[in-house]
Formats: C-alpha cells, sequence, structure tokens
C-alpha cells in the first residue's frame, strides 16, 4: 500500500428502529441514492483505500447494496449491537497496520464532506494523533460532547452520561474520527461498558488515546454536514439540507433557477452552463443537461440527456432513456421514454413517444401516440428526418416513417410510410347536402304530435 493508504470502516449495523420501516436504515434514500451510497461515494478519496462495511445480522440486503456499489469492499457482522466501539472492533481482522489511518465514519451521517474525510485523514497521518469531527450544534441534545481541557480535546462524553455542565457544552461530535492504525486496535481493546448504556462507546478512544500519549484534534464543519438521519424527520431534514447544497453549487457553476427552492435535484445531476431551470420542476436521477437548455415549470426528468439549446415544458414528462437531442423542442403534456430525439425536432403538445427515434426537424403534432406495447412486448416507432406527423395520429408499432414523408391528422398508421410519401390512414370524409336539417324537421314533427298540439 501507498504512504496515503486508509482504512475506511462503516458502522451501519443500527436497526433505526425509529424509522419504522422494513427497508434498513441506511437504504433509505436522499437526493435518490440510498444513505450508504451517499457514504461510499463520500469516503472513496486517496490512495489506495479499504473500505470494511459492519452490519447486523439479517442485513443481507445492506451488504448486497454495498457490494453493488464497490466490489472491493468487505463486510463484516456485529451479531449484537453493543456500541459503536464494539461495530469498531467487529472490523479489526479486516485492517492491517499498514493501512496507515483508520477512518471510522457512521452509515446515517450521509452528507459529510469528501474533503472534510480526506483533511482528517491526512491530518491523522502527518500528526499521529486522533482526530475527530465536531460541529457547533444549534440543539446538543442527544449528541456527545467535546470536552476541552486547557484548550485541548480531552474527552467526548455522550449525552446520557454528561453532567449539567457538559450538557451546556455546544461543541459536538459529529461521528467521523480518524485514528492511526498502529493504535486503533489496542485502544478498542480498552473499551469498557461502565456508562449509562451499558454500551461499549467509539467515543471513548479519546480519553483511552490521551492516556497512551495521543493528543486529539477535533476538526470543526458546519452542522449542516453531520446531520445524523435517526427517524423519518431526520430524512427529510437530511434531504433538504443535501438539496440546498446542490442548488447552490449548481448556480456556482451558471445554472439559473428561477425559485431555486422548488427545483429538486438528483445526487447525480449534471448542468452545463447557461442552462435555465423554471419553477417546480424535479430531476431524478440520471440526468445530463447540457449548455443553455431551457427547462420551463412543473416538468419531471429522469434517466434523460438533454443536448444544447434544447427547450422542455412546461409541464413535459422525460423519462429513462430519453435523449433529446440540440435545439429540440418538447412542449407541454407530452411523455418521452427511451426516445431519441434527434437535433431540432418538435413534439409540442399532448404527446407519448416511447421506443422511438424522432429524425431531425421532424414535427409531431399534438396528441401523437407511439403505440408500442401489446401487453407483452414493446415495438419501435421509427420516425425520419424531416416527416410531418399530423395531429392525433396513432403510430401501431412497429412502424417505420419514412424520411419527409406526411402523415394525415388521425391517422391510425399500422403499414411502414415510405419517404416523401403521404399517408392518411382515417375514415373518408363525405358530406350529404341538406340532411341535417331534414333530420332537424322530421323530429320537430314527431315531437309536436306526441304533445299533442
Ligand atoms: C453517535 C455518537 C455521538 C455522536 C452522534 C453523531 C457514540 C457512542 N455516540 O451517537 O457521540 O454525537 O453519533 O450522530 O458513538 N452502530 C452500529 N452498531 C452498534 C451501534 C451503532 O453499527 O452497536 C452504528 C449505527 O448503525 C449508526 C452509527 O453506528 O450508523 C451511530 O450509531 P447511533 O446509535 O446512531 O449513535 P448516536 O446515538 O447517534
Ligand atoms: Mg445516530
Amino acid at each position: 500500500m501507498t504512504s496515503n493508504a486508509h482504512s475506511t470502516v462503516i458502522l451501519a449495523a443500527g436497526k433505526g428502529t425509529r424509522m419504522k420501516s422494513s427497508l434498513p436504515k441506511v437504504l433509505h434514500e436522499i437526493a435518490g441514492r440510498a444513505m450508504l451510497g451517499h457514504v461510499l461515494a463520500n469516503t472513496r478519496f486517496g490512495g489506495d483505500a479499504r473500505t470494511v462495511l459492519v452490519v447486523g445480522p439479517d442485513m443481507d440486503e445492506v451488504a448486497a447494496y454495498a457490494h453493488g456499489v464497490r466490489q472491493d469492499l468487505s463486510v463484516v457482522v456485529q451479531f449484537n449491537q453493543r456500541g459503536t466501539g464494539d461495530a469498531a472492533r467487529t472490523a479489526l481482522p479486516e485492517i492491517t497496520h499498514e493501512d496507515g489511518v483508520v477512518l471510522v465514519v457512521f452509515g446515517d451521517t450521509p452528507l459529510v464532506r469528501t474533503e472534510t474525510l480526506a483533511d482528517m485523514a491526512d491530518t491523522c497521518r502527518k500528526s499521529g494523533n486522533i482526530v475527530i469531527l465536531g460541529f457547533e450544534a444549534a440543539d446538543p441534545t442527544g449528541y456527545g460532547r467535546v470536552v476541552l481541557e486547557g484548550g485541548k480535546v480531552r474527552r467526548i462524553v455522550e449525552h446520557k452520561d454528561a453532567t449539567e455542565a457538559e450538557r451546556s457544552i455546544r461543541l459536538c461530535f459529529g461521528g467521523p474520527m480518524a485514528v492511526p492504525a498502529g493504535h486503533f486496535g489496542a485502544l478498542l481493546g480498552n473499551l469498557t461498558n461502565d456508562n449509562a448504556q451499558r454500551e461499549y462507546y467509539l467515543t471513548d478512544l479519546v480519553a483511552l488515546g490521551h492516556g497512551a500519549g495521543l493528543d486529539c484534534i477535533c476538526v470543526t464543519c458546519p452542522e449542516a454536514d453531520v446531520q445524523g438521519v435517526n427517524s423519518r424527520a431526520d430524512l427529510a431534514a437530511a434531504e433538504a439540507s443535501l438539496q440546498r447544497r446542490m442548488r447552490q453549487s449548481a448556480m456556482a457553476e451558471g445554472v439559473t433557477f428561477l425559485d431555486p427552492d422548488t427545483v429538486y435535484l438528483s445526487f447525480d445531476t449534471k448542468f452545463g452552463r447557461d442552462v435555465t431551470v423554471g419553477q417546480s420542476v424535479v430531476f431524478g436521477p440520471g440526468c445530463e443537461i447540457a449548455d443553455g437548455v431551457l427547462i420551463k415549470a412543473f416538468s419531471h426528468l429522469e434517466g434523460a440527456k438533454v443536448s444544447e439549446g434544447a427547450e422542455i415544458g412546461p409541464f413535459a414528462r422525460i423519462r429513462p432513456g430519453s435523449e433529446i437531442g440540440r435545439r429540440a423542442r418538447i412542449g407541454n403534456f407530452v411523455e418521452t421514454k427511451k426516445a431519441r430525439i434527434e437535433d431540432g425536432a418538435k413534439i409540442n403538445h399532448l404527446s407519448y413517444i416511447g421506443d422511438a427515434r424522432v429524425g431531425a426537424g421532424a414535427n409531431i403534432g399534438a396528441g401523437t401516440i407511439t403505440c408500442n406495447y401489446d401487453g407483452y412486448n414493446k415495438f419501435f416507432t421509427d420516425i425520419g428526418a424531416g416527416a410531418f406527423v399530423g395531429s392525433n395520429s396513432s403510430l401501431v408499432a412497429p412502424v417505420r416513417i419514412g424520411d419527409g414523408a406526411y402523415l394525415g391528422s388521425g391517422s391510425v398508421v399500422t403499414k411502414d410510410v415510405s419517404a416523401d410519401a403521404l399517408a392518411v390512414a382515417r375514415g373518408r370524409q363525405m358530406e350529404k347536402p341538406g340532411w341535417a336539417k331534414a333530420f332537424r324537421m322530421k323530429n320537430e314533427d314527431i315531437k309536436k304530435q306526441s304533445s299533442g298540439e
């Protein structure tokens, strides 16, 4: 391993009983990704890193999720939840002294920044001391308090064990701790559960380290970065924090939000420059929005790639597998799914385009529907460049409309249409002169006779 190696231990064995859920706590999502996914991403930095995930028994779902994200991770099981220190101890067989630094993080604290963790690991490596992440809590209730003596961190006391005076301390422990790997096992071996909760506290490593001649350095961060999630209300609060953070960074990169607080992003939403996003727009996972795109109010996008200068919405639904070309237009009440809408194509009103290609510059009239599903299979609709699909047409897939072809409005198209042809697939219009007048007269007569006039 290289000199900047470290091991990360993620503690996720807690059952999260206050979530009242059949889903393990760390699999609850924030901004479209499981909390654990955020932690796995945030702890990915530096050179060679070993990651050990501590789960409880019956948490196969959590282990499977983590392996899906990172194949090289080891999973250990903590059979009885006897505290965060005990959880860290179960990871010991997976850690070696060569790892340099052991970084312990909590699976329920998903918003810690990578830079902060990298900085902690670095400080630990260079100083050979324990490094903890602290924050000034608006309301410190429930958190471990960081106790200073002579300006130096001396120990962390858990809320339940703290005296009145200690409870008035607002500097709290946020969860992440970096410990020199050479000391990690020995310090954990000295933990006792002589406290109010009868648990082995990770936080006791600070006092034990002091006894062994190690100082403790407290790095601090804003409270929003170390929000822990113990309940659904905490989950919503963490979501709100992350949304605020993502909006700020999108704006810093050149995105205009007409009303930022109403736009919801996913962890992986990517924007180019000079993108404008209207009010109440939602980006599900997997969206890439290129330079100069305009997304109007009340649109919902997920799994979509939108190219330069395209316009979407208002009220558009862009579903997974949609690729919207340069300067293409998708208007109100249009749904696209697995559809490649090529450069400059227009679908302006009330349409469903799924499993389809719409060629460059094609114009899709209001109310066009690709009939892509027969109840068993999905079929493809291919619309050529420059084609003109008249309003209220149904394209029964599989079907191909050639380049530059015209479709008469109201057509139900079941056969391929050649390039540059006109296809009309609807009942032919006929006219009976005077028919309506005669019909009315006849019926008025009948009405009069039956009412006895
Ligand atoms: C912990 C800290 C507290 C800190 C707070 C920050 C301890 C003793 N306390 O308290 O100082 O201010 O986080 O949010 O460390 N876990 C296990 N096995 C266990 C117990 C917990 O894996 O036996 C995991 C949980 O799944 C969770 C994490 O460790 O992801 C933290 O445990 P939790 O019970 O939430 O600790 P807090 O009471 O929040
Ligand atoms: Mg917690």
